[in-house]
């Protein structure tokens, strides 16, 4: 057994405390270990004997604490990779996911490195547009939530990355495109059901970035009824939606006269991101 405080004797106090809650205990402590000693993650394993001084272990049981009450790690170190690119999260923004990054990968199949107008609505930490904007420096993307923390978050990391093709606007799903029209807009749009039990495990984050209403839907189906007006001709719209949502998405897209209506699957083998093309 290594002594209680020491970078060991820490991690191995921390990988108990988490077991019951995380089903990655090890590397959760090693991360909040990391965090609360300022130091990468690579410094731990050669400083396993090294003694830690009093306020980096109040600080590490406090994060230790909060992790084991469920609180998410992005939020508890206040950053977060997407697209190999670090973000910085706050409880104001959803954390961004991995499979967000088909999406991703969906606009960039679609277009090539050209000159494009481009618009990510309901950007959070700015995940999208700014994955789009860094792999494809000639196109013009427009970022735009609701919320002004969220788009606080997003013109952040846009700074912290350099990022200088990407604008941002406040305002409601399509209203900040008012006049203009794009040859691709993405979202990642709110799609929990209001009761869906899984709400409780996201409990931690924003509301109004998981839920659009009681059927889960409401943000979609609006995104593809309003969206047309804002498709140059050819233009393409990518939308992540839940699991099970595939087929009503799928429907309202042929429903509104939207061509070329194609469904992609996550690694996980799940419907989650569908594009379509205005004719
Ligand atoms: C699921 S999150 C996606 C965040 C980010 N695009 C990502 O993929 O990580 C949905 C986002 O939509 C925003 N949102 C919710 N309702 C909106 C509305 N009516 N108009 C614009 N944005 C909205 C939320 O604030 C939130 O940032």
């Amino acid at each position: 057994m290594a002594a209680p405080d020491t970078v060991r004797g820490l991690l191995e106090r921390g990988w108990a405390q988490l077991v019951g809650s995380s089903e990655s205990s090890r590397l959760d402590a090693e991360i909040l270990l990391a965090h609360a000693l300022r130091r990468p993650r690579s410094y731990l394993p050669a400083h396993d004997n090294v003694p830690v001084e009093e306020a980096t272990i109040a600080r590490y049981q406090s994060l230790l604490a909060r992790a084991a009450q469920g609180e998410p790690l992005a939020y508890l170190t206040g950053e977060r990779e997407f697209w190999s690119l670090p973000l910085t999260v706050t409880p104001d923004v959803l954390i961004p996911r991995p499979e967000t990054e088909l999406a991703v990968e969906r606009c960039l199949a679609l277009r090539d490195a050209a000159p494009a107008a481009v618009a990510d609505l309901g950007t959070g930490s700015g995940a999208i547009a700014l994955a789009l904007a860094v792999e494809r420096p000639l196109w013009h993307v427009m970022a735009t939530d609701c919320d002004a923390s969220a788009l606080q978050v997003a013109r952040g990391n846009a700074e912290r990355l350099g990022a200088r093709n990407v604008y941002f606007s406040q305002g409601d799903w399509l209203g900040p495109l008012q006049g203009r029209q794009f040859d691709l807009i993405v979202s990642n749009p709110p799609y929990v059901a209001a009761h869906d039990p899984a709400l409780h495990a996201l409990r931690y984050e924003p509301a109004a970035a998981l839920t659009p209403g009681v059927s889960g839907l409401e943000a979609l189906r609006r995104i593809v009824l309003q969206a047309p007006a804002h498709l140059l001709p050819g233009g393409w719209l990518v939308l992540e939606h839940g699991a099970g949502q595939a087929a009503e998405v799928a429907g309202s897209l042929v429903d509104a006269g939207y061509a070329r209506v194609r469904c992609y699957a996550d690694l996980a083998g799940r419907d989650r991101v569908t594009e379509a093309q205005w004719p």
